[in-house]
């Protein structure tokens, strides 16, 4: 038997449904964030899945999951395709279980098929791409591609408590059947499917999005510290009020960065005052900066401003700062030989592409500077992502299984 792979339409969507299930939440999204219970409960499906299929499956140390598909010719590096199966906390269901999903099903596609690629084809599922439980994101991919260690995390704190070390040994324990291999192999390209998590395919009605660039990402955490003090005993002259600080700092960065760059991006997505309580002034207070540009050099003129606008905060409410870098990506453009692939699969199969650049970061952006790398996006309902209301129509979804397909069939096969 050798028949043109086709993608499983219903497969893949039944598929999805099934991940989908995996730390559900009421609102119809999931939290199955990274190195969790859920998270371990996905990886198991996976695997499970691929052995039954007669694929073999690995793992290295950082707990990034490869599925693998033999090819032709053994003494070529395996083609990469995939994503990541952990979530946001209040997460969408499609956000990067659809890219790995999507690849395992081109793999299943193959086999059934009978089909033989030269390369062997791996799926890969790489771990913590979300950074919410433990920052930074990307630690899977940024550890396969060199640009960070697994020794420089192992005593992070997750938001809930576990230290990274602990919860990667449960995760790797958790899945004995894995043969176990180093980190960072070498691959002959990656392609990554993935939801766009923005508005302009929607609005283009435009199915694929031929990713050509990711842009730039820096987290920063800030802390003002101060004096815990009564909250009815204690007047104005008598506080150090790190609240008022970091009000200050916030609502100046709020109104400085986004209204006068229509490319930049600024988020105080998480703010904690210690000790929390109603009546007490807060001894500290510490909020999270998530700042996003295409070029690198503005990247670094906001973070500047940022750093200086905290510090004048500070200042003027006689507290003292503390930041803490946790993530900083430049912005990467991925290889014109992999754009040019997907734009090529997108004609044979008669959908209508447009080139983009990501205002998420990804994996690909790491795997990307060691391989060939590019992504496709399929539209989501509204431009809704890291958010549980995320949804993508079936039909988008069968459409990028299939560009995905069609690519892996011609970069697996020289
Ligand atoms: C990760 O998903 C990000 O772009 O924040
Ligand atoms: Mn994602
Ligand atoms: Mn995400
Ligand atoms: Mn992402």
């Amino acid at each position: 038997m050798n028949m043109k792979p086709e993608v499983n339409a219903a497969r893949l969507l039944a598929s999805v449904a099934d991940f989908a299930a995996i730390g559900a939440t009421p609102a119809g999204g999931v939290n199955r964030q990274a190195l969790g219970v859920e998270d371990r409960v996905a990886r198991r499906l996976l695997a499970e899945r691929a052995l039954a299929r007669g694929f073999s499956v690995f793992q290295d140390e950082i707990a990034n999951l490869f599925i693998r598909r033999e090819g032709r010719d053994a003494s070529l590096p395996p083609l990469l395709i995939g994503s990541h199966l952990d979530s946001q906390p209040n997460g969408g269901r499609f956000d990067g279980a659809l890219g790995t999903l999507s690849a395992f099903e081109a793999l299943e596609a193959l086999a059934d098929a009978g089909v033989e690629t030269d390369h062997a084809v791996e799926v890969v599922a790489f771990t913590n791409e979300e950074g919410s439980r433990y920052a930074p994101g990307c630690m899977g991919s940024m550890a396969f591609a060199g640009a960070g260690a697994l020794a420089e995390w192992q005593s992070i704190h997750a938001t809930d408590g576990p230290v990274l070390a602990e919860e990667l040994a449960t995760t790797l324990a958790a899945l004995p059947e894995a043969k176990m291999r180093p980190i960072g192999h070498a691959i002959s390209a990656f392609v990554e499917l993935h939801i766009e998590q923005g508005p302009i395919l929607e609005r283009e009605d435009v199915p694929i999005g031929v990713v050509t660039a990711v842009q730039g990402t820096k987290w920063l955490e800030v802390t003002f510290s101060g004096k815990a003090a009564h909250a009815g005993t204690t007047p104005l002259e008598f506080r150090k009020d790190p609240m008022s600080a970091a009000v200050a700092a916030i609502a100046s960065l709020q109104s400085a960065i986004m209204p006068t760059d229509p490319d930049a991006r600024l988020t105080v997505g998480r703010i904690a005052a210690e000790p929390g309580s109603i009546n007490v002034i807060p001894n500290s207070v510490t909020f999270t900066v998530d700042i996003r540009h295409p070029d690198a050099a503005t990247l670094a003129v906001i973070e500047r401003h940022v750093r200086d606008e905290c510090e004048a905060a500070s200042a003027r409410w006689d507290c003292e700062l503390a930041i803490k870098q946790r993530v900083d990506m430049p912005p990467g453009r991925f290889a014109q030989s992999i754009v040019e692939a997907i734009e090529n699969s997108c004609e044979r199969l008669g959908l209508k592409s447009r080139r983009m650049v990501s205002g998420a970061f990804h994996d690909a952006l790491f795997v990307n500077r060691v391989a060939p790398t590019a992504m496709i996006f399929v539209p989501c309902r509204d431009g809704i992502s890291h958010n549980e209301a995320e949804f993508v129509a079936d039909h988008h979804m069968i459409s990028g299984a299939r560009v995905l397909l069609d690519v892996v069939e011609r970069l697996g096969a020289n």
